[in-house]
This record gives C-alpha cells, sequence and structure tokens, in this order.
C-alpha cells in the first residue's frame, strides 16, 4: 500500500455541528472551525464489492483465522472503519467477540419473556472500551505520536495504559482521586501509564488534560476522538452477528460520558445504510439518578440544550455531569426512537445483585441497564414479548469494594429498594457448624 496515500482514504472527518470536513484530528480532537465533535463518515461505496450476505459470511469467517486482526472482534469487521493504513498491523489485544447471554430470571422479574445482555465487561481489560482503544491507539500509533493521554473514571484509563504498552508507548492518566474503583487504579499502574490522581471530579479532570493537551502534543483518547467511537460501533455488529441477523426491538446502555450510546448508534444507522439491517431497534439510554445531565436535557429542553450537573452516584464509571457526546447521544434517541431515563441508586443495587443471582458478574454502571429495562418495561415502553438486549459494559471485579459493601448489607440505607445483602458467614472450622448453614430455616 501507498504509504502516501491519506490516511482512512475511504473516511472523512465531518463536524456534526457545521458539517465542515476534516482530514485528521488535532489537539483536543473537535471540529477547527467550530469546536464541535468529529465523526468518522463511511462511504457510501464502502460495501460495494460484495452482497450483505457475502460480508456477513466474511466476517464470521475471520474468526477461524489464526491472524491477530481477524481475531479481534473489532478488526474482523475492517471495512466498517477505514480508518488505518495497515489494519493488519492494528495494536490488538483480541478485543471484541464477546458473548451474549440470556438472563431468564431478570426477565421474569421485568414482566418480560426473554432478556439478553451482551457482556462487554469480558473484553481483555474488563470493559467496553477496549474496542475503542484498539482503534483510537492503532491510529496514534500510525500518525507517529508518543504519548497518549485520557481523564477517566477508570475503564477508559486502565484500558488507554493497556493498549499503549503493547504500542510501546507512553501514557498519562488522569483520574478524579477517591472516586474511582481500585481495580480500575491497579490496572493503570501494572500497566505502566504515568497516573495522576486529580483532588477533582472527572469533570475537573477533563478541563485540566484540555489544557495540558494545548501545551504538549499528546494524543487525545477520550471518546470526542472519533476513531475510538469507530471501534466501539462494532459491538453493535457483533450483538447483530450473535442474534443471526434479527433485529432486537431494543438495546439498553448506561450512560456517563455518551460515547458507548453514540457509537452504538452510528454502527446500527450504518448497518441500516447498507443494507445489512432491515429496520433499527429501539436504542436506550440510563443514567444515575444523581449523574442524569442528559435526562435533563430531553426533559427540559427536547435535547436542544445540556446544563451540567455536579454528578453523585456509588456507580463511578458513570459519574458524570458534562458529557461530551451529548448531541450525538441526543441524535441517537431521535433516530432510533429510544427512552432516556433515570434510575436511583437502590434500582441500581437491586439490578446488580439480580445479575450476579443469574451468575454474570458486572460493574454497577452496566447494572443501570439492567433497572432501565425493569422501569421500561413497567412502563410499557417495552412490551413482554419483545427482544431486549441489554449492554452490561465492565466486569465484576472491577469494583469489589461496591459488590461487598452490597451483599454485607452496608451499601444504602435499608429501604424498600434495597436487595437482600447476601454477606459471607464466618464459622468455626467445624463441619457441624458447616452443615448447620445449609439447613433450610
Ligand atoms: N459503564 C462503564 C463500566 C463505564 O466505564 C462507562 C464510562 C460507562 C458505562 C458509560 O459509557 O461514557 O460512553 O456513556 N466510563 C468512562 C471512563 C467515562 O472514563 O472509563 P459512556
Amino acid at each position: 500500500m501507498d504509504p502516501t496515500a491519506p490516511h482512512g482514504a475511504d473516511a472523512r472527518l465531518r463536524c456534526i455541528g457545521c458539517g465542515g470536513l476534516a482530514t485528521e484530528v488535532r489537539g483536543n480532537c473537535r471540529c477547527p472551525h467550530c469546536n464541535d465533535l468529529l465523526e468518522v463518515e463511511l462511504d457510501a461505496q464502502a460495501l460495494s464489492g460484495r452482497s450483505p450476505a457475502e460480508w456477513k459470511a466474511l466476517w464470521r469467517q475471520r474468526r477461524t483465522s489464526e491472524k491477530p486482526c481477524d481475531q479481534s472482534g473489532v478488526w474482523r469487521f475492517r471495512e466498517l472503519l477505514p480508518i488505518l493504513r495497515e489494519p493488519t498491523a492494528a495494536i490488538t489485544l483480541r478485543e471484541g467477540n464477546t458473548p451474549i447471554y440470556e438472563l431468564p430470571t431478570c426477565a421474569r422479574d421485568a414482566g418480560l419473556h426473554h432478556l439478553w445482555a451482551k457482556h462487554q465487561g469480558l473484553n481483555p481489560t474488563g470493559s467496553f472500551k477496549d474496542t475503542g482503544m484498539t482503534a483510537a491507539v492503532s491510529r496514534a500509533r500510525e500518525d507517529g505520536f508518543e504519548w497518549l493521554a485520557c481523564a477517566s473514571t477508570g475503564n477508559t484509563s486502565a484500558s488507554m495504559a493497556a493498549y499503549a504498552a503493547r504500542a510501546g508507548m507512553k501514557c498519562l492518566v488522569l483520574v478524579p482521586e477517591g472516586k474511582i474503583a481500585w481495580g480500575k487504579l491497579a490496572q493503570t499502574l501494572d500497566f505502566g501509564a504515568l497516573t495522576c490522581q486529580l483532588r477533582t471530579d472527572f469533570d475537573g479532570c477533563v478541563r485540566v488534560l484540555s489544557e495540558v493537551i494545548r501545551r504538549k502534543p499528546v494524543y487525545l483518547v477520550n471518546s470526542v476522538n472519533p476513531y475510538r467511537l469507530e471501534g466501539q460501533k462494532t459491538a453493535a455488529v457483533e450483538l447483530l452477528e450473535a442474534m443471526e441477523w434479527r433485529v432486537p426491538d431494543h438495546i439498553v446502555v448506561p450512560g456517563g460520558n455518551l460515547a458507548n450510546a453514540s457509537a452504538l448508534g452510528k454502527g446500527l444507522m450504518e448497518l441500516l445504510a447498507h443494507g445489512l439491517i432491515p429496520r433499527l431497534p429501539k436504542l436506550s439510554i440510563v443514567q444515575a439518578e444523581g449523574a442524569n445531565p442528559l435526562v435533563r436535557a430531553m426533559h427540559d429542553f427536547q435535547g436542544r440544550e445540556l446544563v451540567p450537573v455536579i454528578a453523585e452516584t456509588l456507580a463511578s464509571a458513570i459519574r458524570i455531569g458534562n458529557p461530551a457526546s451529548w448531541k450525538k447521544a441526543v441524535r441517537v434517541l431521535e433516530q432510533t426512537g429510544g427512552a432516556c431515563l433515570d434510575v436511583s441508586e437502590g434500582e441500581i443495587a437491586m439490578a446488580k445483585a439480580a445479575i450476579g443471582g443469574e451468575g454474570v458478574g458486572c460493574e454497577p454502571a452496566s447494572a443501570a441497564a439492567l433497572a432501565g429495562a425493569r422501569k421500561l418495561a413497567g412502563q410499557g415502553f417495552i412490551m413482554p414479548r419483545e427482544m431486549v438486549v441489554l449492554v452490561l459494559t465492565g466486569h465484576g471485579l472491577k469494583d469489589t469494594d461496591y459488590t461487598l459493601a452490597l451483599h454485607r448489607g452496608s451499601l444504602l440505607p435499608a429501604a424498600p429498594q434495597t436487595p437482600s445483602p447476601r454477606p459471607p458467614v464466618v464459622l468455626e472450622a467445624d463441619a457441624e457448624a458447616v452443615l448447620r448453614t445449609m439447613e433450610p430455616e
């Protein structure tokens, strides 16, 4: 391939605000004209070489190949993200290819016939961020950057640190001190990131990072980076593939900085535009009550304006008051007809315990998706026979402090919506004592 060819010759960057075009991302990744967000525009001819059935067969067949780029659940769909000069040399930890589980008990409790969960927490660093990070870091390396950087509630930083290490790049992490789960902090240290715990919240970390970026040529891998969303959108393709291309009625995701919903929505729109699916599912976004700026924006301003909030929630991954991708998320809600709602701390905790009770571990933020689906089913927005898929965004071992507090009964003040604790039992080393605890009461 001609090394002087422009990057992503098939994929332009278009501003979602002024519609202007850009050829590369710089600095804060925003439009050089109006400062709004950029997104990759997939060429209408990108999939013209084969029929939809042939593409589907090729993408599936690549899973049996030994090549790293084929084993990646992102790069096996590389025709949908033509953003690298050399996709076969992508920095990959074999992200993606995550399972979909049925959750029969959760379904029954929500009054639904079936409920599925696509577990993005089963990515290499334990969160959905890996699918985007492989794209952004690969592109940064091709563009010759030395430093990567992000502000994070923990998962983006863990993911960036891992991919930076694989790429042999340096990386800077800004996280709010004391407000991220320890598992995530441990990962960034393990993977060798320069890790700064700032005495502020996530939104404060974003502010500091924007100044760092103005003063030093570091490559920003927060989700304002449009290449990251290209990687993350492949989860929608995988989801459809796993459902044998039957389009679910609803996809429900938790919302923080609102990039995941934006990326999945973009993926779905492209599948529709290229004839790979006949219709769209409704994509709904669930926020925590204490960190619900999008819910307010939809309710108070019909999605035309977003007023930042001071965010508070025990689901620390989504403790975000000023989400960067809110305009993209509004567009996805409008295009798919999805709902935007918030759930209480008790509802999140109930949902987390219910998912755990099915043998599936996830983060509190991920459990917000189930809490939201339950609410939407109760309101009649989701009908009992409809096909619903939750996206579980993070691994159960990321935030064990939350889970222990939940089951020891110390997470929340006892209230009707608090799950029954399942505390460990401490006993003498005596079989009789153990057997007695196994007797029904
Ligand atoms: N779930 C988990 C486990 C997350 O880590 C995040 C975001 C979200 C949901 C929300 O996704 O921001 O795309 O709407 N975590 C970011 C981070 C912000 O820094 O790790 P979103």
